[in-house]
């Protein structure tokens, strides 16, 4: 088997698991790192060089692939740097912080002829996977309405992580775009129009950073079919699921008591969230557990994910390392990789920011060409 070499620019909570998992895999080589901060700590760990420069970096012969995984509005210049090097990339979520910047990123992977593949994890949730054949079989008839909550309480912080501040995280929108990015895999594709509102209504001060702590997002796509999102971490009462309600059936994925529900005909039909019944039971243990308050747990330099995460990185891992051994995509997976999922999502959550921001309800065609927000509707009709 080839050796593939691998860079990974940011080793913070993410990068640096993304590292050890694929220093693990089969046909791998972890070439180098480069962070400004954690580089040498990670690069001890995991036997492998130190670069300082993007251009040093993406220069050198042992690498085929980069993973970024540095804080949400620095991914841009090592994903364009890396394609124009013609190094395949893995990105982090959320791409960008803005449809414009995703859509640079993206074109330039295409135009420089290598892969890129955006690191949407719930995609790769056994529980999800399950929701979308379910969907695709006709097993709860035509999707109408779907309903996430990703909702929490913060405390007052010792110091401000970036995760917080809006201009370099997003805020909940784009930090935890996983459940509009599934609503969206689950419905078909974009909304014809959204509407969002919400504030901070509980943290503001030195204590805290500056995004807003509760969203409630509403989605209307043609057809009479809607989707309400809301995030936050102004809740004492903590959420953290997704329900999918159809002409037929209903189901529900929840994250805090972890586990799947399909309701149909009267009768409830339970299935795993994640890869096992004891990933499942490990992430209940954590919402009910002392090491979080709700749904906004966040990592940092050092941190070790919990055993459910880390299995959905070493599947999305293999996904990648597989692709790069030349490995096809399937019909399920390939949004990730096309770049679609990543737009559409950043594409949403654009147009939520500028519900917001002006007070009214915005078309998706005002942020993308009408012709991609229809394109997208018509895959959902098929
Ligand atoms: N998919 C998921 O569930 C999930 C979970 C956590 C984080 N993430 C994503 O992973 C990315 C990293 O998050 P994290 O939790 O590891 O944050 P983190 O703060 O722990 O790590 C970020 C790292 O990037 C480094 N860095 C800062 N500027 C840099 C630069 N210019 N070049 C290279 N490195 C730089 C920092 O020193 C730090 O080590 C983010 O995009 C985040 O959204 C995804």
């Amino acid at each position: 088997m080839k050796t593939i070499g691998y860079a990974i620019v940011g080793t913070g909570y993410f990068g640096a698991e993304l590292g050890r998992i694929l220093k693990e895999a089969e046909g791998t080589k972890i070439a180098a790192v480069l962070d400004p901060v954690n580089a040498q700590t990670v690069a001890a760990e995991l036997g492998c060089d130190v670069e300082t420069d993007l251009d040093a970096l993406y220069s050198r012969d042992d690498v085929d692939a980069v993973i970024v995984a540095t804080p949400n509005y620095l991914h841009k210049e090592p994903v364009i740097k890396a394609a124009q090097h013609g190094v395949n990339v893995f990105c982090e979520k959320p791409i960008a912080l803005s449809y414009e910047d995703c859509d640079e990123m993206v074109k330039a992977c295409l135009e420089n002829g290598v892969n890129f593949m955006a690191g949407h994890v719930m995609n790769f949730f056994k529980g999800v996977r399950h929701a979308k054949k379910l969907i695709n079989d006709g097993v709860i008839g035509k999707v109408l309405y779907c309903h996430s909550a990703r909702n929490g309480w913060e405390e007052a912080q010792a110091s401000i992580s970036w995760k917080k501040i809006r201009e370099k995280s997003g805020g909940h929108l784009y930090h935890h775009i996983h459940e509009l990015d599934c609503v969206q895999f689950l419905m078909g594709g974009m909304p014809k129009t959204v509407t969002m509102t919400g504030g901070n209504a509980a943290h503001q001060g030195d204590e805290f950073g500056d995004e807003d702590d509760m969203l409630f997002v509403n989605m209307e796509y043609e057809d009479s079919r809607y989707a309400i999102l809301e995030w936050g971490s102004a809740f004492h009462w903590p959420e953290h699921y997704v329900l999918i309600q159809g002409t037929k059936g209903a189901i529900r994925i929840d994250m805090c008591e972890c586990g799947g529900i399909l309701k149909i005909d009267g009768k409830e039909e339970h299935f795993q969230v994640h890869e096992s019944q004891e990933e499942d039971d490990d992430r209940t243990r954590i919402y009910h557990g002392t090491e979080m308050d709700g749904a906004i747990m966040y990592g940092k330099p050092g941190k070790k994910p919990p055993m459910w995460l880390h299995s959905i990185m070493k599947n999305e891992m293999r996904y990648f390392n597989g692709i790069m051994h030349g490995e096809t995509v399937d019909d399920e997976f390939r949004p990730l990789l096309t770049g679609e999922a990543a737009k559409a999502a950043i594409a949403t959550a654009d147009a939520c920011t500028k519900s917001r921001l002006e007070d009214r309800k915005v078309k998706l065609g005002e942020i993308v060409e009408d012709s991609i927000v229809s394109e997208e509707l018509k895959y959902q009709e098929e």
